[in-house]
């Protein structure tokens, strides 16, 4: 594990937004390194029950010992956020918490193959004993395959060329580590887009990422079981890191509150006419210049937060 700590986004925002609500149980279903859930924990004394949720290992081993001094309260499960319903010990809660992504601590422990920064097994695993690893889907997965994921995990725009190139590629020799797939991309890439900040291939690893870890599966699962787990007046606070997320989570609140019957399953499936929450934030909140200036990779995150009716 990296010596470097990872910081809460949106932190101020979050505390903000649970200020308001008296809690008894509160659910964080991605507690990372707690920063979020020592805040919520600190600002209300009255909990009886915080359930903390990670599928890392390593997450909840640092949180266990930072949360030590409410360990009475705590619970600490191992588990994806998509069994949400299953894993939570209560039937109802106040709050719930689920900040999507990977931690700085995944990107930054250059071993797990997250970052075409560090040279490393292509894995992306955040649940170590899962079995779908980055290397199989790059050397196991059709081309068709590959570039639908490029394309929709990746919104990039030369899906395409990547799948043909890593197919070709992979035929003479597997592909094995985050250098080797960063050179075999290497050649398709146009002079203007390598010229830019941000690295060619971050679209191809995030999408790998999106598709190794299922994220927008899990999400799609956990939104309604979130919902259902909230007491009236409960709050549900989800922050996203990029579009795919935002959109599901906007069109989920959206149709949540409305009292349209909607099918659409784009976001939820609501098929009665009444509204199940109103939303706490309008439009998303997104971070401040001085957060972005002080924690760049919280430059895309954005927070949206519903309460239940
Ligand atoms: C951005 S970090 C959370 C940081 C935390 N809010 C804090 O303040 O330290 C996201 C965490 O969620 C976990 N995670 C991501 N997707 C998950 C899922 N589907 N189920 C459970 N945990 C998940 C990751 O392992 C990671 O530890």
């Amino acid at each position: 594990m990296n010596d470097k700590p990872h910081i809460s986004v949106l932190y101020n925002e979050v505390i903000d937004l649970f200020a308001p609500v008296e809690m008894t149980r509160f659910i964080d279903a991605t507690l990372g390194a707690a920063g979020h859930s020592l805040g919520i924990l600190e600002g209300h004394p009255e909990l009886k029950e915080f359930v903390g949720v990670d599928q890392d290992d390593v997450a909840l081993e640092i949180a266990k010992e930072k949360l030590a001094p409410f360990k009475n309260k705590l619970q600490l499960i191992k588990g994806n956020f998509r069994d949400l319903e299953k894993l939570a010990p209560s039937e109802k809660y106040d709050g719930i918490l689920v900040d999507l992504g990977v931690s700085s601590m995944h990107f930054d422990e250059g071993a797990r193959g997250f970052s075409f920064r560090f040279d490393a097994p292509l894995d992306m695993r955040m649940d170590q004993s899962q079995p779908l690893t980055a290397k199989e889907v790059v050397n196991s997965y059709s081309e068709g395959d590959l570039g639908r994921i490029f394309r929709d995990f990746g919104e990039e725009k030369y899906w395409r060329r990547a799948a043909k190139e890593i197919v070709k590629r992979r035929a003479e020799k597997e592909i094995e580590t985050t250098f080797e797939l960063r050179e075999v991309l290497d050649p398709i890439w146009p002079a203007y887009v390598k010229r830019k900040a941000t690295a060619p291939v971050t679209k191809v690893f995030q999408a790998l990422r999106i598709e190794v870890n299922g994220e927008l599966e899990a999400i799609r699962a956990f939104l309604p079981q979130a919902l259902s787990l909230l007491n009236p007046k409960g709050r549900l606070a989800v922050i996203s890191f990029h579009s795919l997320e935002d959109r599901l989570v906007k069109r989920f609140f959206q149709e949540a509150a409305s009292d349209k019957v909607s099918t659409s399953g784009r976001g939820g499936v609501f098929l009665d006419k009444e509204p199940h929450v109103k939303l706490v934030t309008r439009g998303a909140c997104k971070p401040t210049e001085e957060e972005i200036s002080q924690n760049p990779r919280s430059r895309s995150a954005r927070l949206r937060v519903a309460e239940k009716l």
